[in-house]
């Protein structure tokens, strides 16, 4: 019964969501119940490739999500030879999204089935400054930090035991003087997760001692039905070092 029930919630597998919606990311949605059986641990790369491979999707919109697209089209991102990291980056749609306007992005997940999937798509396209790794964000090892890191969906898809190593990597891989964009999903009333339970001052709790402040935060306007309410965007950047953090 559940695993038809989980069939159903994924009728479309891969790119599950039809434009602009999601589904109900809770243990109201069968695909969620399955989706927490299967990453059953901190370390659980394994439990996310079973996810892909099964089709147990239930974040995947299917298409960037529209807070990416209106970041684009805002003008206020760097252009001009940036480099973009999108970790856990699923399908893909978003780092294909942030490509353009001459920056370069890397779309990282540790599911190589996903990866092989966006890489397909993208050749097909037309967007040849996208190169998607599998690897495991937490010990990978670019040649080089990056100048801007979007997050969406992955902070609160990690057990909350990884957010201190999450925000480590986070300072590791940007550049001294890059941006790190956190598109916020902030559900409260979980049981248990993925996805779990995130308030503002989670991040703020890793990222501030490693000298992070937010540059700027706000509601996500544009968030996909059901999360409307539930997101904030906010862009953070880093304290010069010997520099006292703005308040
Ligand atoms: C909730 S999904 C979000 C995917 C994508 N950001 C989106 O919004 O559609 C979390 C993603 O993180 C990936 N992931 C989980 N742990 C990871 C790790 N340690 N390194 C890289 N990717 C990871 C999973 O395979 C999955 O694709």
């Amino acid at each position: 019964m559940a695993s038809t029930a989980v069939a159903d919630a994924n009728a479309g597998g891969f790119g599950v969501g039809a434009a602009g919606v999601g589904q109900v990311l809770d243990g109201s949605n069968p695909a969620i119940v399955r989706l927490r059986q299967l990453v059953d641990g901190p370390q659980s790369s394994e439990g996310w490739r079973r996810c892909w491979e099964q089709g147990v999707t239930p974040w995947d919109l299917g298409e960037p999500t529209p807070a990416v697209v209106k970041l684009v089209q805002s003008g206020t991102l760097p252009g001009g030879g940036a480099t973009v990291l999108v970790p856990g980056c699923g399908g893909g749609y978003d780092a294909v999204a942030l490509s353009g306007a001459g920056r370069s992005v890397v779309g990282l997940d540790v599911c190589d089935a996903v990866i092989q999937r966006a890489r397909q798509r993208l050749s097909s396209g037309s967007t040849p400054n996208v190169t998607f790794v599998t690897a495991d964000f937490f010990t990978w090892a670019p040649p080089e930090p990056f100048h801007l890191i979007f997050d969406y969906t992955f902070f609160c898809a990690l057990d909350p035991s990884l957010r201190p190593a999450w925000a480590a990597r986070m300072d590791e891989l940007l550049r001294p003087d890059g941006e790190l964009i956190t598109l916020m999903y902030l559900p409260q009333d979980q049981d248990s997760g993925p996805p779990y339970n995130t308030t503002v001052f989670d991040y703020e709790e890793v990222l501030k001692p490693l000298g992070f402040f937010i540059e700027s935060i706000e509601d996500n306007d544009v968030a996909v039905e059901p999360r409307k309410g539930l997101e904030k965007i906010a862009r953070w950047k880093k304290t010069p070092a010997g520099t006292e953090t703005p308040i």
